[in-house]
């Protein structure tokens, strides 16, 4: 198969067990339902080759941000100008909004050739939880709390996400804290922590600690957007599991606020 083969079209519900299969192939732990959480806020595109899907790209919009993900070709088609088709098209999808993405080492010289310029580094951790005890009191939230915690989520990253919050949160757990708030779902071989929003580190660390004393002995993971917490990650069981760097492209100013991202839903979603 040479690329002049592939043709390009939109992603479609049909192409999530090939995409599976792509992201297996890279060593990504998601699950068809993790899949599905992304495509649900998402328009994407697939490369087609033989019948079969040998690429992906997704595009995910969330007010004036779109964050491009599950970029990814076949191994055996890689080094042939795919993945650039792949971001030129998902690109166009994002319609002049800001574009963010969490890049992996083999995807960082595409993006930056593509303009994107670093912003900073994730910090993925993960293991079996170790129990602690949060130094400020967490409380149980519920799906009736997520319009005040989206409100919070967008002043601290800009990304008008409501539905997709209220969608993990029917789902998983809402954590409280006087200033701040996670949620935890299930996610590739275990749970996920994310987003952690929070007005001060402290009130962070208490939701992280929280997180995995409700998961103790299972296996939790983490993508910390602020090294602050790393410590703190790995005195609760969950190693450095590697991570990316998260980057930009024709980016808004966003308001100064209290609220800040500490960690993320996730490295698609931001
Ligand atoms: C990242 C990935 C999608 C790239 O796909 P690809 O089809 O091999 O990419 P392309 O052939 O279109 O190459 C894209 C550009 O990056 C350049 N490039 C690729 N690897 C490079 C490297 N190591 N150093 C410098 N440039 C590199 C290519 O020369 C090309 O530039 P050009 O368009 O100016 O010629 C693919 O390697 C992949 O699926 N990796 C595993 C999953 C992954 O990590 N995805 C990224 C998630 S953020």
């Amino acid at each position: 198969m040479t690329s002049d083969t592939i043709t390009i079209a939109p992603f479609d519900t049909a192409h999530v067990p090939d995409a599976l299969g792509l992201s297996r192939q890279a060593g990504w732990p998601h699950r068809a339902e993790d899949w599905g959480l992304t495509l649900s806020t998402s328009r994407g595109v697939v490369a087609l080759g033989g019948g079969r899907v040998v690429g992906t790209a997704l595009c995910s919009l969330l007010g004036d941000v779109a964050t491009l993900n599950m970029i990814i070709v076949d191994e055996a088609m890689r080094g042939r100008g795919l993945g650039r088709r792949l971001m030129d098209a998902a690109m166009a999808l994002a319609e002049g909004r800001e574009m963010r993405l969490v890049a992996t080492t083999g995807g960082l010289p595409l993006y930056e050739k593509l303009g994107f310029r670093s912003v900073g580094r994730i910090h993925q951790h993960q293991g079996l939880a170790k129990g602690g005890l949060p130094d400020l009191p967490v409380r149980d939230g519920t799906v009736d709390d997520v319009p005040q915690l989206a409100a919070m989520d967008e002043a601290a990253s800009g990304l008008q996400r409501a539905l997709l919050l209220r969608r993990i949160a029917e789902g998983g757990e809402v954590l409280r804290a006087d200033r701040g708030f996670a949620l935890i779902r299930s996610f590739g071989r275990g749970d996920v922590v994310g987003p952690i929003v929070a007005e001060d580190a402290d009130t962070a660390r208490a939701l992280l600690t929280e997180a995995a004393r409700r998961r103790e002995g299972g296996f939790l993971r983490v993508d910390l957007r602020d090294p602050a917490l790393v410590p703190l990650a790995e005195e609760l069981g969950l190693a450095a599991a590697g991570g990316g760097t998260a980057m930009v492209k024709d980016a808004r100013s966003t308001p100064a606020t209290l609220a800040k991202t500490y960690a993320l839903v996730s490295q698609a979603l931001g």
